[in-house]
């Protein structure tokens, strides 16, 4: 399988910082031969103005986030075929910081990736265990859960494991911690999807960078990776994409 390399800006990128990033990514990825699929997920405000630039450039568009339901009261949401009306093809669903932040449930993960799909999106339902779950020795068991309940029947997508500890942190999962759980999700995936199980692509997520990302991107079972900090600069964010298959 292909590897892709998204990149979440969070809530980061006015517009001149914005547009210079989508350059510099042109730029860069212009001179690589043959490469990874390449997202980059900017905030709402930025999406309709960076497609045609982020198209241009050879990368798709991907949002942080949608509402379940596709049109109505919602003040302040966005829902799927907004998203897919300004050019979009990825949407991140269930980050931890929407978790954690927004209260999101599995469930609400799961209506909303429902509601991704049938708009013709691509999501990208994050899981992953924090801190006090991991030192109890429920990493597995969380993450579990998570794909149960997140990931709705006849899913086609992409799973991201984002260990929460790792996010940010400047350190992320060993090689054999990502390798453990991401064996782990495959045979979720096969369990709960059968066959179909075997080509949804999984991601690494959580302080990857140009120094760890050569140990993270061989691992079996690893299909790309999920990117913050390091997908806001084109000179940390290409050299991830280059060390992908
Ligand atoms: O979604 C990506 C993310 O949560 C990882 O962030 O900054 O640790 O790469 P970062």
């Amino acid at each position: 399988m292909k590897q892709i390399i998204v990149g979440n800006w969070k809530m980061n990128g006015l517009s001149a910082e914005a547009d210079a990033l989508v350059a510099g990514l042109a730029t860069e990825l212009a001179t690589l031969p043959t490469r990874a699929d390449v997202v980059v997920c900017p905030p709402f405000t930025q999406l309709a103005r960076l497609g045609p630039a982020v198209k241009k450039a050879g990368m798709a568009l991907g949002a942080q986030d949608c509402h379940q339901d596709k049109a109505g009261a919602h003040t302040g949401d966005i829902s799927a075929p907004m998203l897919v009306d300004l050019g979009v093809e990825y949407v991140i669903l269930g980050h931890s910081e929407r978790r954690g932040e927004h209260h999101e449930l599995d469930e609400t993960v799961r209506e909303k990736a429902v509601a991704a799909m049938a708009a013709g999106l691509t999501p990208i339902v994050c899981v992953g265990e924090n801190a006090d779950q991991r030192a109890s020795g429920e990493s597995e068991e969380t993450v579990g859960w998570q794909i149960q309940g997140s990931l709705p029947q006849g899913f086609r997508g992409i799973v991201a494991y984002e260990p929460v500890w790792a996010i940010g942190s400047g350190t992320a999962a060993s090689q054999q911690d990502i390798a453990d759980m991401a064996a782990f999700i495959r045979e979720e995936l096969v369990r709960q999807f059968g066959d179909a199980g075997k080509t949804i692509r999984i991601l690494y997520g959580g302080s990857v960078n140009e120094r760890n990302v050569t140990d993270i991107l061989p691992v079996e079972h690893v299909d790309g990776a999920l990117v913050g900090n390091a997908s806001l600069k084109a000179e940390t964010f290409v050299p991830l994409v280059r060390a992908a298959r």
